[in-house]
């Protein structure tokens, strides 16, 4: 194991990819809701270098609200494919503007027009009457920005970066299922690196 979570985190990721891991560009966001109910749910890992694990949210969806009242988030990754587990937590920076222009521009018609849904329409999450509803709504969307090109970010899109402070890094040892962990907590300069019972 590496002395740096994020380059051994940013190796294993190439690896996965090259593996073909359906999981390579996910990882699970967790964050505390309602009555403190924890909640999970897979989102798209984008960037991961020292700035931290990029993501996209709306800031109109339920676990945006929840990240602003509670303060608080963690990450769960999880490559089977090289036999990785990763839980990062930190605090939330923004992401860098060229970077979020970067994923923004990578996103297909439908999805831009999902984004300004729930601006123009409902929020992510909010009951709809109907798919057909909803497709309709889409297809308005869609009459005003035909193309993909054309349709700017909205407003409530935000690109955000968890910047890590403690990493629990799990490498699986299949044969005998003595697996090996190590928690990274961060200090001035670097890391420091505690073994764990797996
Ligand atoms: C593979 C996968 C990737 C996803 N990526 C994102 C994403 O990047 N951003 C996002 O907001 N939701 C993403 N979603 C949808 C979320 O899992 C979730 O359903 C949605 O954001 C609503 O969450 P909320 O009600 O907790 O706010 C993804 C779902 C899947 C299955």
């Amino acid at each position: 194991m590496t002395e740096n979570p994020i380059a051994e985190i940013v190796a294993a990721r190439e690896e996965a990819r090259r593996r073909k891991d359906a999981h390579a560009d996910v990882c699970f966001l967790v964050t505390v809701g309602e009555h403190q109910r924890p909640e999970a749910r897979p989102v798209s890992l984008r960037d991961v270098d020292e700035r931290g694990f990029g993501l996209l949210l709306n800031a109109l969806s339920p676990k945006w609200r929840q990240i602003e009242k509670s303060g608080q988030c963690s990450l769960t990754i999880l490559w089977s494919s090289v036999e990785r587990q990763y839980r990062v937590y930190g605090e939330l920076r923004p992401m860098d503007p060229d970077r979020l222009r970067f994923w923004w521009d990578r996103k297909v018609l439908g999805s831009r027009l999902l984004e300004h849904y729930y601006d123009a329409y409902r929020p992510q999450s909010e009951p709809v009457a109907s798919r057909e509803v909803f497709l309709e709504g889409i297809a308005e969307l869609g009459r005003r920005w035909p193309n993909a090109a054309a349709v700017p970010p909205p407003e409530s899109l935000r690109g955000v970066c968890l910047w890590p402070t403690e990493i629990d890094v799990w490498h699986g040892s299949p044969s005998d299922r003595l697996h090996d962990r190590r928690l990274f907590r961060r200090i001035s300069g670097g890391w420091t690196a505690e073994t764990l019972v797996p």
